[in-house]
């Protein structure tokens, strides 16, 4: 079995941080292995977000008032942090949304309702989460235009050659591409891919979903075009995300309309604001931003680098004590090119049923098609279950799973 550094055994971010990790789960300790869906939040984010709650909420923006005041500087200093965390070149850059799901659909609706038409090409790939393929098929309906997908290797990679043909037979306007599966971890080689798009005058989403709470993720550097990610999987809350695109796409028209995102309103037409405030229609997410500045905060401290080695060196421990479990079929490329996720699925056991069994331990995974049913029918699976690592995971954890995993070959006498 591969020895692991005594380092990397133990989690990288104190686990005392996180009290929910205390807990037990049927008399268990829980072992929480479901990170990719949501991560876990430590006490630096929860007392920010209670904090600001007690001392200092009020509505932003629109109040020449003490508490509005600070509330408005709370909501855009996080703004400033998630832009210096990603290397924006521009505070402007960085729009609030929802969730990635949001971000995907504002860029769908807003860029592609006003420069798509009639024939133009979308290029995906066949490992995107069903937020990167449905808000496509809903603007390809709405504008005449056409999707075209990269196709996924057997070993879970997307095919290179593959998709320097189709840049060059379909031409496509965009391609929004994943920069992390959240089913088999295949960390795809994006700025390569970005550089290739760019010649052939297509622009570039990247879903950053996976790839910004795990790997230091620099837009400048993977010089991209637009980035979508969300702030309940860096351990941050739920409904704040984040759209980052170039200034130079100030002139995209608004996705939402209403309050905070116009200059002027009269009865029969309206100005926007300026960037990112045009994107922001209505009160917004203001202590999750307050809590995903904090995140931001904390996973700075830990630093993006070592979160990644440390996934890594988790990843590699994990495929390996997988591997010596009999009838089990990991799924994705080597350790060295995914984050942390495994999915897997064990003889003819469902997921689901492996899922529970292993609940029963304490362990927490997760079973399904994760939003991703092309690439379960690119397999012929129904589903898969699938363990994910963050900054609390412990190679002991892992231990668990695979121990979980003998007794449920042991329930279904495999
Ligand atoms: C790769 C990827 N893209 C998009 C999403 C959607 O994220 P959200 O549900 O936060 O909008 C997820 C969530 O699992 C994901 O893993």
């Amino acid at each position: 079995m591969k020895t692991l550094e005594p380092s990397m055994l133990a989690a990288l971010a104190p686990r005392e941080d996180f009290p929910i990790l205390a807990r037990e789960v049927h008399g268990k300790p829980l072992v929480y292995l479901d990170s990719a869906a949501s991560a876990q939040k430590p006490r630096q984010v929860l007392e920010a977000m209670e904090n600001f709650q007690r001392t200092s909420y009020a509505n932003i923006h629109r109040g020449a008032y003490t508490l509005s005041e600070e509330a408005t500087a709370a909501y855009e200093g996080a703004r400033k942090k998630v832009a210096r965390f990603i290397n924006a070149r521009n505070v402007r850059e960085v729009v609030w949304t929802r969730n990635t799901t949001e971000s995907i659909n504002l860029v769908a609706n807003s860029w592609g309702g006003a420069n798509l038409k009639v024939g133009d090409v979308v290029l995906l790939s066949e490992i995107e989460h069903h937020s990167n393929i449905v808000p496509w098929q809903l603007i390809a309906a709405r504008t005449g235009a056409r999707l075209a997908y990269i196709p996924v290797t057997d070993g879970g990679e997307l095919d290179q050659e593959a998709y320097a043909r189709l840049l060059e037979t379909e031409r496509p306007k965009l391609v929004a591409v994943t920069q992390m599966s959240n089913v088999l971890g295949t960390l795809p080689p994006v700025r390569e891919m970005i550089a290739q798009a760019h010649a052939v005058g297509a622009l570039v989403l990247l879903d950053g979903a996976q790839s910004v709470p795990h790997l230091p993720v620099d837009v400048r550097a993977l010089d991209c075009d637009f980035l979508a990610f969300s702030g309940h999987k860096m351990l941050g809350p739920s409904g704040i995300g984040v759209l980052w695109a170039r200034r130079e796409l100030e002139a995209m028209p608004p996705f939402l309309g209403g309050g905070d995102m116009i200059r002027e309103v009269s009865l029969h037409s309206s100005t926007w604001n300026d960037l990112p405030w045009k994107f922001e229609a209505g009160t917004p997410a203001i202590t999750e931003a307050v809590g995903l500045g904090a995140a931001v905060d904390y996973l700075s401290a830990l630093g993006m680098e070592q979160v990644h080695a440390h996934e890594q060196a988790l990843t590699a421990y994990a495929l390996e004590r997988l591997a010596a479990v009999p009838d089990l079929t990991v799924y994705g490329p080597p350790a060295e090119r995914r984050g942390g996720v495994c999915s897997f699925t064990l003889g003819d056991i469902h997921a689901h049923d492996l899922a529970t069994i292993l609940d029963n331990a304490g362990v927490a995974v997760r079973a399904g098609h994760h939003c991703a049913q092309p690439l379960m029918e690119r397999y012929h699976i129904p589903a898969t279950a699938r363990a994910s690592f963050y900054v609390y995971t412990t190679a002991a954890e892992i231990d668990a799973l695979a121990e979980g995993l003998m007794q449920a070959r042991e329930i279904f006498a495999l």
